[in-house]
């Protein structure tokens, strides 16, 4: 049963939003963490992540995915931190640098740190170093623990401090050592109940200057794949976050304010949930599209077709002409009339983007980034010749 405190001044008496909160209870939680409504959630979690695990090993090329979904999480997590970019501008940005735009550089500073942190894991499991270089990559300096006080979290309106986290480099290197052994640890805690109280304490340790949150969310994706719980960082849980922002805030700090454990727990199962079943249709759907423009290219334009060809205009939403040259498909003339026949039926759309040409896969960028997981289908190719 749940042992919440009914009452904020039974419970922590000695917390106050303005001074550090140096008595942050070390891991595990006094409370009982499995209570009836976590578990029941959390089967409903890990049943919605088996399924996103399993479809996303169905993808032929995982350079489809993981070229795409971590910009989607990249974009989500970054504007939780007011980092406003599209997912759109991401994907083109990240074929066609233009301007110099700094949110879209730190969102895209995300996803290399997501994916240097999916690198890292295989030499060393996820540690107060790992937490470092994160920020470190997404911040574009070096992070290190904090050394010095003044760190507060307030209210972005009104000023009014919030939650002031505790100070002292020697007992947030101490925090972070029982995080890190938390995570580690054999038991029997569901791995995504450990993944939302780690998640709490990271962020009420809150070890840098600034980066935490996002940093913190980082850790979440590496850490359902240190768990096996996924293959790749797909998950797109920030996603969650962004739509329950609020919730987000407001639960991390009744934790802190009154143990409220079951609720936020609760609260990032179901972020688990949801977005798993999201990420899943989206890739279900990239599936059947995968196929079902093959078999289109195959009838309309079959003297450039090749399975190559299809692996590079489904890696990500935007193509260049030096894309099809790199991936060795064919040189840069022939490379520029595949395009252009792509684009002639109907599968490409070409834009200019300053000296370069770009070539948008309208259907790929509709799945990623718009609110149906459906697509049209190409009109069927027996009513047409073929183009090539
Ligand atoms: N009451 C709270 N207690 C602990 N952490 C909190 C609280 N409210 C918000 N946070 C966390 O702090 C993060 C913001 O901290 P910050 O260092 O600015 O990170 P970032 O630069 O990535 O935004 C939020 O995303 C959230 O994870
Ligand atoms: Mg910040």
């Amino acid at each position: 049963m749940s042992q919440e405190p009914k009452n904020d001044n039974t419970f922590n008496r000695t917390w106050r939003p303005q001074d550090p909160y140096n008595d942050l209870p070390k891991l595990p939680p006094q409370n009982e963490l499995e209570t009836k409504p976590i578990l029941r959630q959390a089967i409903r979690s890990r049943a919605a992540l088996s399924e996103l695990k399993k479809a996303t090993e169905l993808i032929p090329n995982s350079a489809m995915l993981i070229n795409t979904l971590p910009l989607l999480e990249a974009q989500a997590s970054s504007e939780i931190e007011n980092i406003v970019t599209t997912a759109d501008q991401l994907f083109r940005h990240f074929q066609a640098p233009e301007q110099d735009n700094p949110s879209i550089r730190e969102a895209l500073r995300y996803r290399e740190a997501l994916l240097e942190g999916l690198r890292d894991l295989e030499t060393r499991p996820l540690c107060t170093r790992s937490a470092e270089a994160i920020c470190s990559r997404i911040k574009d300096m070096t992070m290190t623990i904090r050394k010095i006080p003044g760190t507060k979290i307030a209210n972005a309106i009104s000023g009014e401090v919030i939650y002031t986290p505790p100070d002292g480099e020697q007992r947030l290197r101490d925090l972070l050592t029982n995080w890190e052994q938390f995570m580690h640890r054999r038991s029997e805690l569901d791995p995504l109940i450990v993944m939302a109280v780690a998640h709490y304490q990271f962020e009420a340790i809150h070890p840098f200057l600034d980066g935490n949150g996002r940093t913190g969310r980082v850790l979440n994706s590496l850490f359902l794949v240190d768990q096996k719980l996924l293959g790749l960082p797909t998950l797109y849980l920030s996603r969650y976050i962004i739509t329950h922002k609020e919730a987000y805030y407001g639960l991390l700090l009744e934790v802190t304010r009154r143990g409220s454990w079951e609720k936020w727990i609760l609260y990032m199962l179901q972020a688990v949930e949801e977005t798993s079943r999201w990420t899943t249709e989206r890739i279900d759907s990239i599936r059947e599209l995968l196929e079902h423009t093959s078999a289109y290219v195959r009838e309309r334009a079959p003297k450039i077709y090749s399975w190559e060809l299809m692996e590079v205009i489904f890696s990500q939403p935007y193509c260049r002409i030096r894309n099809l040259v790199e991936a060795e498909i064919v040189g840069r003339q022939a490379a520029s009339r595949y395009l252009k026949a792509l684009s002639s039926i109907g599968v490409l759309e070409e834009q200019q983007s300053g000296r370069e040409k770009l070539f948008v896969h309208p259907k790929l960028l509709g799945l990623l980034t718009g609110h149906k997981s459906t697509f049209t289908p190409y009109t069927a190719a027996e009513e047409q010749k073929p183009y090539l």
